[in-house]
């Protein structure tokens, strides 16, 4: 999950390389590196440390005019973060510069085989690569020195390779980690997600596994492993640079909870034709070829495959397992005879995720992948693919492709249903629900008075638990109260134990059918002095609930029931001053497993 970005043109590499890396560094921001051309010296100049990219702009800030840089921002796998393992790694000589997202698994065995007589200055698996390439170039012209290389890696790797005896090139390498080629009137951008290239390329290639690249200052070539060229394909850049900013919100989360409304509006009227809906029919009869549906997902979007079980198996009738991605990689449990898979992702490029994919499509079973990132690892490498048309997710914590999520798979229900719920109708009630609640004051005077503590809860049953789980998961990664989301009927079989004076309790009740029992669970914490909070739905409402939201469809609840603690979350972290957009630890995209 760290970010890549090079240029080399007729402009500017370090504004245009600085630019894509703060743009990446959702990605992951525990370094930031560049390394720049310097003509006066005829070498690459280096600057790198631990921090933040604003960091590097004021180190970069003296730096010579260059056309040609490559750029990095980590999060560390191998190795402290500290500036000797921040990226760009150099070789020995200082001749090859690279940086590199992914992991290099046999990292060790090349040192030792390859390697014995060289110096290295970093613990990572990176510099590895870099010593392997100029040891290779002693015998090997450059372009045979990184082949070689890069097949002796094993793992995960995406690359960008500077040669000081060549200062009009960039190498690029990609295998499993994302790289992405894009073609502008000034020059070539390669970076790791598409978003570096908005505002310097029109024309992007997604490259494939085991590819190559060579790139000038107005070219740019693709080969295999092979050395054979492999053609082009160009596609036009989608991204509006609107929205990769802020805009007038303090955080892109609080901007992203703020979408929401017209993501699912947006996904109404791109799923449909007016009540016909446009989701591939080979999609549907491929699922109703199967015998079970497997949702398989990690976090967040685990939490919005929890929520689709429901509408598949309560709309559609469709027996649905939903497994966690990095569990069902290894665990490999029991298939029924005709499995249908949909992989639940926001990035498309998560690799517990990836690895599922590949175990199945091993087995040749059909896939679906459900992301917010078309031209994704996932959405490329699965039988079919559904946009969630969420637009650009900048932060961390996910919000509007939560959303998204449970509102594509809710209209994939509806069309394996037998259609007597007006979807798309219904999605537009929960969009309206939504707008109503979004500037709710009362929120952060609730968050003031009761998450005092460090630990909280959220219980509910059935959707509502679901839904208290993601709610958990927002809050403590970006507030670090350590939360968690519970059955409400479970807390009593032992967890109660940890309830105490002032202990916060949220309860999610939406279900007319349990909110009694809900209720009376919150009662059992309230004799143990816990801090209660209740977030009702109209429906079910009480004397003295303290948030109240308006009714949607039963099985959409979800989507109005998950607004108020996504703005919990962010206004609990705001309370304690930490970055909201960057939590501390984590990254947008988990591309290691
Ligand atoms: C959610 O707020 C987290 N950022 C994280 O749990 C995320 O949902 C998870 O890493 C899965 O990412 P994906 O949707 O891109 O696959």
């Amino acid at each position: 999950m760290c970010g890549i970005v090079g240029f080399i043109g007729n402009n500017d590499a370090k504004k245009i390389v600085l630019n894509g890396l703060t743009r990446l560094e959702y990605r992951g921001y525990d370094s930031a590196g560049m390394s720049l051309f310097n003509n006066r010296y005829q070498i690459f100049d280096v600057y790198k440390d631990e921090g933040r990219v604003a960091k590097l702009v004021e180190s970069t800030k003296n730096s010579s005019y260059s056309n040609i840089g490559i750029g990095h921002t980590r999060w560390a796998t191998h190795g402290k973060v500290n500036k000797e393992n921040s990226h760009p790694h150099y070789s020995q000589s200082r001749r090859f510069i690279i940086v590199h997202n992914g992991v290099i698994e046999n990292y060790q065995q090349l040192k030792d085989q390859y390697l014995s007589h060289s110096t290295f200055i970093s613990e990572t698996d990176t510099e590895v690569i870099a010593q392997l390439i100029e040891t290779f170039s002693q015998t090997l012209n450059v372009e045979n020195a990184i082949i070689t290389t890069l097949k002796l890696l094993h793992g995960s790797y995406a690359l960008l390779v500077l040669d000081s005896m060549d200062p009009e090139k960039i190498y690029a390498a990609k295998y499993k980690s994302p790289l992405i080629v894009g073609k502008g009137p000034e020059g070539i951008t390669i970076a790791s997600d598409l978003m570096a290239l908005v505002g310097y390329s029109d024309d992007y290639h997604a490259l494939d596994d085991k590819s190559f690249v060579i790139a000038t200052r107005d070219d740019v070539r693709v080969f295999n492993l092979n050395h054979e060229l492999l053609p082009l394909h160009l596609k036009k850049i989608e991204i509006d640079n609107a929205d990769t900013e802020k805009g007038e919100f303090a955080h892109y989360m609080l901007k992203e909870i703020h979408e929401q409304p017209a993501v699912l509006r947006r996904i109404a009227s791109n799923y449909f034709d007016k009540d016909k809906s446009l989701i591939d029919p080979q999609i549907i009869q491929s699922i109703k070829d199967s015998d079970r549906v497997y949702i398989l997902a990690a976090g967040t979007s685990m939490h919005a495959g929890l929520i689709g079980k429901q509408l598949f198996e309560k709309m559609a009738s469709i027996p649905v397992e939903i497994h966690i991605a990095s569990e069902f990689a290894y665990q490999k449990p029991l298939l029924s005879k005709k499995p249908f898979f949909i992989l639940v992702t926001q990035s498309g490029e998560t690799a517990d995720l990836r690895a599922c994919l590949v175990g199945i499509t091993e087995q040749n079973y059909k896939t679906l992948t459900i992301t917010n990132v078309p031209t994704s690892t996932l959405a490329r490498e699965a039988t079919y693919f559904l946009q969630l048309f969420a637009g650009p997710e900048i932060a961390v914590a996910s919000t509007k492709a939560y959303v998204a999520q449970v509102a594509v798979l809710a209209i994939l229900a509806y069309e394996l249903s037998s259609k007597n719920v007006n979807i798309k109708y219904e999605l537009g009630i929960a969009a309206a629900a939504i707008d109503t609640f979004l500037d709710s004051q009362k929120l952060i005077d609730i968050v003031r008075e009761k998450l005092t503590h460090r630990n909280c809860f959220y219980i509910g049953r059935g959707l509502d638990y679901f839904v208290g789980l993601e709610a958990s998961l927002k809050l403590k990664e970006i507030s670090y109260i350590q939360t968690e989301g519970f059955a409400a009927g479970e807390l009593k079989h032992g967890t109660i134990a940890l309830i105490e004076e002032g202990t916060p309790v949220i309860a999610l009740i939406s279900d007319p059918h349990i909110s009694g029992n809900t209720r009376s669970n919150l009662k059992e914490v309230q004799a143990r002095g816990a801090n209660t909070l209740k977030i009702v739905t109209e429906a079910v409402q009480q004397k003295n609930d303290e948030i109240v939201l308006p009714n949607v469809h039963p099985l959409l609840t979800p989507l109005i029931m998950v607004v108020p603690t996504q703005l919990i979350a962010y206004y609990a972290a705001l309370e304690r001053s930490y970055d909201i957009d960057k939590p501390r630890n984590l990254a947008k995209s988990v591309t290691v497993e």
